[in-house]
């Protein structure tokens, strides 16, 4: 498969984003980026101890690897720091390159490491989740949960490269898969009917067998990324539309707090493109057909659409939420498929 290229002119930026499809491949390219330079490579024990990446050659990386405990829970300024003192303790300078290989929760770290480490070293994304695939590792967006909420710590920092190989899948929960299907099922409602209608007949496939077919799931995440790019290289510091990717991320953060994260974050973001598409309706936006179109291509894929909380309860919680500016809340409201907008509540 052909890379695909993110342009920002404008900050004199651009990468490419390599399709790979065997980890030796991922390892060749890796080690051409990293091309003598000084580097660390940082994973979590989940990719370290499960990925064949690791298991097959675990002698190439030694000394440079730094392998932290998984989870969202960890995402915070604590293993930010020590990502830094690794760095520091490798002695590494500015000319190093600051390498991921794992999900968006490290991905996310490491690039604020990287953002900060020095005043800012290049870092390469290989993501192993397909929500990272799809979303986390492109587009820059850097940082780390706080006290003060999710992600309201970070910078806008691009990767020098994505290497996206589909074979990381093999070893990823089904609920995984699941999570990052979520949100490829959003860039088809955002962007492209033609994205969503393949996911239709991926979702129909599903049904069937209720396996994921990796071989037909594998052009599709190349088509969610592309929406993906699309959109970055328009607005990279989401200044407009970019903010569309937040569809269902209003609603969907609200039940995730409320579920105290046990909805996983890919499952929120269904129920919330669902909530969000049945107050699009109720604002003459679409018609109930939309909302039965957004239920139904979730359910294809076993993913639920509702949860145990109340419109109140729900709404509540989003007054929490940071995309809540000047007391407005700026929700993502879907008129059809492939087309949305941005809609001010106060
Ligand atoms: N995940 C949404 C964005 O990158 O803007």
């Amino acid at each position: 498969m052909k890379p695909l290229t993110i342009k920002l002119p404008q900050n004199q930026i651009q990468y490419d984003i390599e399709f790979i499809d065997t980890y030796k491949s991922v390892q060749d390219i890796l080690e051409k980026q990293i091309n003598k330079r000084m580097y660390l490579l940082v994973t979590d024990e989940n990719v370290y101890t499960k990925s064949p990446f690791f298991q097959k050659d675990i002698n190439k990386y030694k000394n440079e690897v730094l392998v932290l405990p998984a989870g969202e829970s960890e995402k915070n300024w604590n293993t930010v720091e020590k990502i830094l003192d690794k760095a520091f303790a490798l002695e590494l300078d500015r000319s190093a390159v600051f390498i991921v290989v794992g999900g968006g929760v490290y991905g996310d770290m490491v690039g604020f490491a990287a953002s900060i480490f020095m005043r800012g070293v290049p870092f390469v994304q290989v993501p192993t989740s397909l929500l990272a695939m799809v979303d986390s590792s492109v587009g820059g967006k850097t940082g780390f949960d706080s006290k003060h909420g999710k992600n309201l710590i970070g910078a806008f920092h691009q990767p020098e490269k994505v290497i996206c190989s589909t074979n990381f899948l093999e070893t990823l929960p089904e609920v995984e898969i699941k999570n990052g299907l979520c949100e490829m099922i959003k860039h088809g409602i955002i962007a492209s009917p033609e994205h969503f209608n393949d996911l239709q007949r991926l979702g129909r496939d599903y049904t069937k067998s209720k396996k994921f077919d990796i071989e037909k799931l594998k052009p599709l995440i190349k088509d969610s990324i592309t929406i993906k790019k699309n959109i970055v290289e328009q607005d990279e510091k989401e200044a407009g539309i970019r903010g569309h990717l937040n569809l269902g991320h209003t609603f969907g953060h609200a039940i995730e707090h409320l579920s105290n994260f046990k909805i996983p974050h890919g499952q929120a973001v269904a129920m919330g493109c669902v909530m969000a598409t049945k107050f699009a309706c109720g604002k003459g936006f679409c018609d109930q057909k939309l909302i039965d179109q957004i239920k139904e291509i979730f359910e294809l894929f076993d993913i639920p659409t509702t949860c145990e909380f109340s419109e109140d309860e729900i709404f509540n919680a989003m007054t929490h939420d940071k995309k809540k500016k000047d007391g407005i809340i700026r929700l993502i409201l879907p008129r059809e498929i492939g087309k949305v907008e941005y809609y001010s509540i106060k």
